[in-house]
């Protein structure tokens, strides 16, 4: 997981390297950022050492790259520790006059959690109260502080939690494992994969079950998809000897064993992660069943019952075509990487199930289109599914069906004949 790991300028920021650490050895991709203050208590060069990155604390550097924007747009966890009262107070106010304030606002939904460190005086004073209530209203995880000797004589609330709370506070944010990650995939998860396979080699991404639009903290549009059919798939993969990436949305089974999992909840959290796994994926099979539409507008609030105003409308705006983009992306680089859709249909009057998903398969412009052929008795979360696969090249249609394990047998086996057809494996 990329995580951007915020360090604030308090005394507490030697702790952090501990919990930098954490987060390295965990296999996770950690890009420091410290406000100017937090480089005098712990310098650039012990950041750079121990997370293998640059470390800037200004958007004056790496100009060209647009930094806070970059490191924004990629984090998939922000920590901020120690979260001083200043910090807090530019973070309420959205205040963007370092990388750390830039980077914050420029983070979309990825989960943000501020750990606090400070004096108990300033902790409990009410300008610190109300910015950590303003925060934890967006959404962002404010830690407690805990209680104990602080840096003076004095004691009491404003110790930062020890290093090895963060780290589970934050993976568990994040929905990742604490122990192990296996993030970018590399040597750990290719001794999870099998040697031999006809994908062996090979990285193939998922994405499986239904996305959760948010309408309010505590309310979603959400759809039935279990993600059996996604983790079926990638179970299949891993066992064709590929290095697997899992982008989980909300899924009703547990991922299987040996592969890379990466959770997300909206669309555009897995458009995100797609795009971003795209880079280095020689399959992606997109079997997760994404929200076509998303509220226009998402409470910070639980929305009230009211009887002085009328019943809220809710607004819908279309969300991206994730699959149709990962195709002109990859057209776009010329990159050999076969992509595959999935795609729920019935017929009616005007054509069958079958004209209907080759139109699709037209629209989409992807290589393989998996149709599911959705009726009465053949609904989500059942164990058994019936697919038909539409390739672009025209060949004939091939009908699977069976157990989600067959099925998916059956499309990795089409996947690998399509792959040593059109892209020998290297
Ligand atoms: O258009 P439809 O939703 O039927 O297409 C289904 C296919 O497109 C699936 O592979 C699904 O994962 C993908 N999809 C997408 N982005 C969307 C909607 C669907 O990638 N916004």
């Amino acid at each position: 997981m990329r995580i951007v790991l915020g360090v604030g300028g308090g005394i507490a920021a030697y702790k952090v390297a501990s919990l930098l650490r954490l987060f390295t050895e965990a296999g996770h991709d950690v890009t420091v950022i410290p406000t100017e203050a937090a480089t005098r208590f712990v310098g650039v060069a012990t950041w750079e050492a121990l997370s293998g990155h640059p470390v800037s604390n200004s958007v004056f550097d790496e100009v060209h790259t647009v930094n806070h924007v970059r490191l924004g747009h990629e984090a998939e966890l922000i920590v901020v520790a120690p979260a001083t009262a200043d910090l807090l107070a530019r973070a309420a106010t959205g205040q963007a006059n370092d990388l750390l304030s830039n980077t914050l606002l420029m983070a979309g939904g990825c989960p943000v959690l501020m750990a606090p460190a400070m004096h108990t005086e300033m902790w409990q004073h009410p300008a610190t109260q109300a910015n950590v209530e303003t925060l934890r209203s967006r959404g962002i995880t404010v830690l407690e502080p805990a209680s104990g000797r602080l840096t003076g004589s004095d004691s009491g609330p404003g110790r930062l939690p020890e290093p090895e709370a963060i780290f589970e506070a934050a993976l568990a944010l994040a929905g990742a494992p604490s122990v192990p990650a296996t993030p970018p995939l590399s040597a750990s998860d290719a001794l999870l994969a099998s040697p031999r396979g006809p994908l062996a080699g090979l990285t193939v991404t998922i994405s499986a079950g239904g996305t959760r639009e948010p309408l309010d903290p505590v309310r979603f549009l959400g759809n039935r998809s279990s993600g059996k059919q996604g983790v079926a798939l990638a179970a299949a993969a891993r066992d064709a000897g590929a290095k697997v990436r899992l982008l989980a949305a909300h899924m009703d089974v547990p991922p299987p064993a040996g592969v890379n999992v990466v959770k997300v909840e909206t669309a555009l959290e897995l458009r995100k992660a797609a795009l971003h796994a795209a880079a280095d994926s020689d399959v992606i099979i997109m079997a997760a069943a994404v929200a076509d539409f998303r509220p226009a507008d998402v409470s910070g609030t639980k929305i009230k019952k009211r009887d002085d105003v009328a019943d809220p409308v809710i607004s819908l705006v279309r969300n991206p075509d994730i699959l149709r983009e990962l195709v002109e992306t990859r057209d776009a680089a010329s990159r050999r990487q076969l992509i595959v859709g999935f795609a729920a249909e019935t017929g009616d009057a005007d054509g069958d199930v079958l004209d209907y998903a080759a139109a699709k398969l037209r629209r989409k412009a992807c290589d393989l289109l998996v149709v599911n052929h959705v009726g009465q008795d053949k609904v989500f979360g059942e164990d058994t599914n019936s697919v038909v696969i539409l390739s672009r090249t025209g060949s004939e249609p091939q009908e699977a069906s069976g157990s989600k394990s067959d099925v998916a047998a059956a499309v990795i086996d089409r996947i690998s004949a399509e792959l040593s057809r059109v892209v020998p494996p290297a």
